[in-house]
């Protein structure tokens, strides 16, 4: 009998005492399964049979689910999805973190289908498999797996995966393209196709017809991310999102992060914001701040809001859209919140933190924090394991109080958690 769901989306049974991770099997259930690896502490497999289905057990809705890894949890009913989310958060922060929120934020939810508005895929030219192959990589081999649709792309996007591998078929040197990095902005729709060798005028001609046709920017990068340009139309629109609870307008670059699922981002912003209780008389500081997502929300509501972020592109978007937005209260630093040098900020008079760090966490600048800190952080989080062990030192070493806790259903059928924490201080 499988008993629960790892955070990798494999189901975890116990078979004569020995911990089995099994892909493709969910708690409630009996299977037949096939060994990968017999390991000394765990063995894993894969299911070939479900013989006592959960009732949360659907048949995937995409026909490469089998093979592609962009999706893990198809499988699973979308409000079963979220559930298992939550427990794994819940299991995470007392197992790894022995903290327990008072109390527990209704999921943050959005379509289950639909929501990607940002996707790096992979190209390969196999010429043994057709030509051209567009996708994201296997589950368990860097092959790609050839998609002619998505069920989690943004409409707009994956409408172009079929003209994609055409075009990309007819290129000179189909084998130099390895990525094509699609965006999904509330303006209109962006591709940044990544070549290896020099284009031919009739390359570049193929590039773009096939941005005219599907009415989107096409993009070249010949080599960092900083040799981005536009091909077509030139000047290339603005991308940009809208938040309207705050009448922000946030512009973004083709190849920026910004948070891939749109809805759930709206309301992620807003409950961050509800969350720090801001009022005029607020200093609020926003760590790991990007393109200002967070922090341009935030000025509405503060008296002074400072964004800090590694990436001099993003701060640099951030400065203009602070602008364009007509927000005064709000400055912006790059610097490293991994490092030692240029975190004298943190030493200041905050009132209120709002933390976004990648899957690393944010340890380091929790430990700088002084003792007399912020009287509350917000924690956003892409990855419960950090959230919990920085959760423990918020909790145990600064004092603070772990308020509440929550998903964010920002990756529907897929593993991947996403959670929003309040920490108090006492
Ligand atoms: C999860 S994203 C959040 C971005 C932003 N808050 C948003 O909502 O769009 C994490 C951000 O941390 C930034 N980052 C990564 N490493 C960093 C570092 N060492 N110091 C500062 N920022 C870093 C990334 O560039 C990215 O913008």
């Amino acid at each position: 009998m499988v008993e629960s769901l790892t955070h990798d989306a494999r189901g975890v049974a116990h078979i004569d005492g020995k911990t089995t991770f099994i892909e493709g099997a969910l708690p409630g259930e009996r299977v037949r399964f096939r060994y990968h690896n017999k390991r000394p502490r765990y063995d894993t497999g894969t299911t070939l049979e479900v013989l006592e289905p959960s009732s949360d057990r659907i048949e995937p809705p995409c026909p490469h689910y089998s093979s592609c890894g962009g999706c893990s949890l198809q499988h699973l009913a979308a409000p079963a999805q979220v559930r298992a989310k939550q427990k794994i958060l819940a299991e995470t922060l007392e197992h790894v973190g022995r903290v327990e929120p008072r109390q527990w934020l209704a999921p943050i939810e959005g379509p289950p289908t639909g929501y990607r508005r940002r996707a790096r895929l992979g190209v390969r030219f196999v010429p043994k498999k057709g030509g051209v192959l567009v996708g994201f990589r296997e589950r368990r081999h860097s092959y790609i797996t050839p998609l002619d649709s998505c069920l989690t792309l943004d409409p707009r996007l994956g409408a172009l995966l079929p003209p994609l591998r055409d075009t990309i078929g007819r290129l000179s040197r189909p084998d130099r393209m390895p990525q094509v990095e699609l965006s999904a902005a509330d303006s209109g729709c962006a591709a940044v196709f990544r070549h290896l060798e020099p284009l031919t005028p009739a390359d570049l001609e193929h590039l773009r017809l096939f941005a005219e046709t599907n009415a989107i920017t096409a993009y070249l990068q010949p080599g960092n991310p900083s040799t981005v340009h536009a091909l077509w139309p030139r000047p290339a629109p603005v991308l940009s999102y809208y938040l309207p609870d705050f009448d922000v307008n946030l512009a973004v670059a083709p190849t920026d992060f910004i948070q891939v699922n749109g809805a759930v981002n709206r309301q992620l912003v807003t409950q961050a914001v509800t969350l720090l209780e801001l009022i005029p008389a607020d200093r609020a500081l926003d760590l790991f701040c990007g393109l200002g997502n967070f922090t341009l929300a935030l000025a509405r509501h503060a008296g002074y809001v400072f964004g800090v972020e590694a990436d001099a592109g993003l701060i640099e978007r951030a400065r203009a859209n602070a602008r364009t937005n007509a927000l005064a209260n709000v400055e912006f630093q790059a610097a490293d919140l991994y490092g030692d040098d240029g975190l004298e900020f943190l030493s200041g008079r905050w009132t209120k933190l709002l933390l976004d760090p990648p899957r690393a966490g944010a340890m380091e600048v929790i430990k700088a924090l002084p003792a007399d800190g912020p009287q509350r952080i917000v924690y956003v989080s892409c990855n419960p394991a950090t959230l919990a062990r920085d959760s423990e030192y918020l909790v145990r070493v600064l004092g603070y109080r772990l308020e509440a806790a929550g998903v964010a259903d920002m990756f529907p059928q897929t593993s991947h958690v996403e959670s929003i924490a309040l920490f108090v201080r006492a």
